[in-house]
């Protein structure tokens, strides 16, 4: 740093799209000792999360919990609804879309990939023409992922139930909000999806480690005419489990429970409603400063239309070295530290080191946000990188309301 002082020493601040920033009350709810996991306030704790789960996805439907990551709960949703032979249709626009699809390949799965490449939304006329041009129904599932976190385009989860409707296709929809959930408004039973999987390490501020599946009716009946199903993935007693240990397929995740509990109390002290308009609303300070910024030198987002991006994740990308560069400076003098560039350029390729992203998802207020952008600024400063000028001051008056 400029006068070789430095100023990293202090709370650091992990900005990746996930895993989140904990919040101190689910830390302390985690600190403790096991507890008994047959009988007693554990068991009654756990049957509480359920209906506040469905409170955060806006449905009234079933819940089943996994010890998994991301991946795992991608797996649970495929296994309960498909069987080998069987074909989805996934409309992408970036890396988790086709991840998702690798997993139903990995099943013996055809996919039939609409790739809209890591910049553009789902074009719905093609979609459309796909569904209609399955007379057969031999598409099962349609698998959309909601809040795309490799190039953080968000995308119309309401209007794929409307072009599936509108062809009379009887297809499962099923959205990924590993990334969305707790940021963006999302409405499971209000918007006709009939599987949702998330994580609880973005939204939901929980260290990683539980994969949360929810299921309609639809979906249900979808398990239940499959003519096998492996019993750990098997969502029906998780669901409904008659005794404890079937809400896990074997030990309880302890003190994730826990800290859920903690997690899932905050969010609702807050209100739904509140919880998506302070993302929103955040996402507009950070977009305020990186339009600035981009005004002068090498520094885009990704997305470049407003209604399209997140509001939980933002990618931008600045040329080869640069984001790289500005990365570990902001991690070695500042303790900021931003995520990774994803599924933009070939990990081991030159190009790599040109991206970058930032995470705002879950325990993030106006305070953190102005620290994150007067962070790039700093390091844009340091490392002499051209940028527009006036980006603090722009996030600054979206932030007031200005
Ligand atoms: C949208 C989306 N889907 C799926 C995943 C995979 O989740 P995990 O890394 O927890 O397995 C991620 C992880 O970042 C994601 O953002």
């Amino acid at each position: 740093m400029n006068g070789s002082v430095n100023v990293s020493a202090g709370r650091s601040y992990l900005a990746i799209p996930g895993p989140s920033v904990i919040p101190d009350q689910v830390l302390q709810a985690m600190h403790r000792a096991s507890p008994n996991i047959y009988a007693g306030e554990l068991v009654e704790m756990t049957a509480t999360l359920i209906p506040d789960l469905r409170r955060v996805a806006r449905t009234q439907h079933e819940v089943a919990i996994y010890i998994a990551n991301g991946h795992g709960a991608w797996e649970a949703a495929l296994q309960n609804t498909l069987q080998p032979g069987d074909r989805v249709l996934v409309p992408s626009s970036g890396r988790f879309g086709i991840g998702w699809a690798e997993m139903a390949q990995g099943l013996g799965v055809e996919t039939d990939i609409l790739d809209f490449g890591n910049h553009a939304p789902w074009d719905m006329d093609r979609i459309a023409e796909a569904l209609a041009a399955d007379t057969g129904h031999r598409i099962k599932a349609v698998l959309a992922v909601h809040a795309d976190t490799s190039s953080s385009i968000r995308n119309d989860v309401a209007a794929l139930r409307r072009a599936l409707d509108a062809a009379g296709h009887p297809a499962l929809l099923m959205a990924d909000c590993i990334a969305s959930l707790g940021c963006d408004r999302f409405e499971m039973d209000g918007w006709g999806v009939d599987v949702m999987v998330t994580a609880c390490q973005k939204g939901l501020m929980v260290p990683a480690g539980l994969g949360i599946v929810f299921f309609n009716a639809r979906a249900a009946e979808a398990r239940r005419a499959l003519p096998r199903i492996s019993r750990y993935w098997d969502w029906e007693p998780r669901a409904n489990p008659e005794e404890f240990y079937q809400y896990f397929g074997g030990t309880a995740p302890t003190h994730h429970l826990y800290g859920l509990r903690a997690a899932l109390d905050m969010i609702h002290a807050e209100g739904m409603e509140a919880v998506w308009a302070r993302h929103a609303h955040l996402a507009r300070a950070i977009w305020a400063a990186c339009e600035a910024w981009g005004a002068d030198g090498p520094l885009r987002m990704n997305v470049p239309d407003r209604a399209l991006r997140s509001h939980a994740v933002t990618a931008l990308r600045i040329g080869s070295p640069l984001g790289t560069e500005l990365r570990m400076w902001l991690e070695q003098n500042l303790g900021l530290t931003l995520g990774i560039g994803l599924g933009m350029a070939p990990p081991r390729s030159p190009d790599w080191h040109g991206f970058f992203r930032l995470g705002h998802m879950g325990h993030v207020n106006g305070h953190m946000i102005m620290g994150l952008l007067g962070g790039i600024e700093t390091g844009l400063r340091a490392l002499d990188i051209p940028h527009g000028k006036g980006a603090l001051a722009a996030a600054a008056a979206a932030l007031a309301g200005a």
